[in-house]
Order: C-alpha cells, then structure tokens, then sequence
C-alpha cells in the first residue's frame, strides 16, 4: 500500500496577515511535487490562509484544539471550528503543548477523537526528551505515548504520527539517521494500521538535512517548524522529496 508523503509546516506563534504572499510563493512548489504540502498556521490566519489556498495543492492545518465540541472554554477552539475555517489537518500533542500546557497522553486521545470527528486528520506528536534518550528509555517512551495518545477508533480513519524526538526541536540537533530509521520502525510495528499511517520526522528538518532524512524506510515526510517560516527553505524541504515521489514504500 504506497504512501504518499506529507511536508508540514508548523508555523508556531509566527505570522501575521502581511505573511500570507507565502502562500502564493509555495503554490507553485507545491503543485510541482508529489508529496501533499501543508502549512499549519496561527489560527487568527486560518480562514485567510485556506481562502488563499482554495482548491491548490497547499492544504492548511490547525495546531491544537479543544477536545469538546461547544462549551465554555475561554480561548479555546473545538475541531469543527478548525475544519469550518478551513483546516483538513491538526497537530495534536506537541511537545510544546505537552510541556506549556500540561497536556497528557488521554488528552491528547480524547483530541485526537474529536478531530476525527470532526473530518479533520490528527497528527499526533510523540517522542522521547534527551534524558529519556540516554538513558535507553527512548522507545518505551514513544511506546507509551502512542499507547496512550491513538484514538481507538483509528484502525478505521486515517491519523498521522509525528516522532519528534524533543532535543531535536528547534535546536539544531536532529536525531542519527540510524536512530531516526530505528524509531520509526519501531513506531511502524506498534500502529494499529501499519501499512498505510504515514509516519513523519520532525526536530532540525532544514533544506541541507531533508534529503537524508526523508530517504530512510519508514520516513513519510517532515514536520518543520523554524524552517517552514521562509519559503524559500520550506521548497528546497519539498523539493528533497523528488519529484516522482508519490512516494512510496
Ligand atoms: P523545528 O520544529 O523544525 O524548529 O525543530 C519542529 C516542530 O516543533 O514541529
């Protein structure tokens, strides 16, 4: 069963309405790929990003939401309203809002149920912190995060997992190709629908690592945050994939 690879972009708490002209700057990238291109924006730029998206090859993502669907939550956004503005995607359990928001692993589940729900795709983030790393718990780490973060629905509908390793985020350092193709495996053999969950490597994705990273089995795309802020290196990102690359293994 092939899988087509995904490059996301996570923009984090950047953008404003004068960054939109992205979008038209990657379309074209986009469009010359076979890879699905997705941009997470703020939510205040969701409904202004998928409107200048429209039907084109660029798809648009929220980055959290709320796990219920209406109620008196201050601030926060349920998953239909992600997927009303526009969003097909959601990152769930980031390890920034793991960490800033206290979020658990039957959080981020009872989330990642209402995005399904709601018709949007959960990408749900998982890995292991440095400490857990050296100290050899890494893979039981990631085991008992996707334990506890997969919907148990989702034999049937479609999520995508994320390995972020949370060293490799944002600073620099990303992961050995042995252990990046180590872990992914790993997760491959603990997903209730194998052959078909994309899974992708987020932590230091950057235009002159990609090409490495997204050659290795079992690696079906890239979760790039501070990369995914200039156009020109989110492209060279998608432009690693290849071009014959719907992708895939
Ligand atoms: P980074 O972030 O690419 O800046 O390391 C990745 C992420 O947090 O998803």
């Amino acid at each position: 069963m092939p899988r087509t690879a995904l490059i996301a972009g996570n923009w984090k708490m950047h953008g404003l309405t004068a960054d939109l002209a992205y979008f038209d700057a990657l379309a074209p990238e986009a469009a010359e790929t076979g890879a699905d291109v997705l941009i997470c924006p703020p939510a205040t730029l969701l409904m202004a990003a998928a409107a200048r998206c429209g039907e084109g090859p660029v798809m648009i993502g929220g980055q959290n939401c709320h796990a219920q669907e209406t109620g008196a939550h201050t601030g926060d956004l349920s998953a239909a309203m992600l997927a009303d503005a526009g969003a097909r995607f959601v990152i769930l359990g980031h390890s920034e809002r793991r960490c800033d928001h206290g979020e658990t692993d039957p959080d981020v589940r009872a989330k990642a149920e209402a995005a399904l729900a709601a018709g949007l795709v959960p990408i749900i983030c998982v890995g292991e912190t440095q400490a857990e790393r050296e100290s050899g718990d890494a893979e039981r780490v990631v085991a008992r995060q996707l334990a506890g973060s997969l919907p148990d629905n989702s034999q049937k509908m479609e999520v995508v997992i994320a390995y972020e390793p949370v060293w490799a985020i944002g600073t620099g350092l990303t992961a050995s190709s042995e252990d990046v193709a180590a872990m992914h495996a790993f997760i491959r053999t603990r997903l209730p629908e194998p052959l078909t969950t994309r899974i992708l490597y987020g932590g230091s994705v950057k235009p002159d690592n990609a090409a490495e990273l997204l050659s290795l089995a079992d690696v079906d795309g890239a979760l790039v945050g501070g990369a995914s802020l200039k156009v020109s290196d989110f492209s060279s990102i998608i432009r690693a994939i290849g071009r014959d690359s719907e992708l895939l293994r």
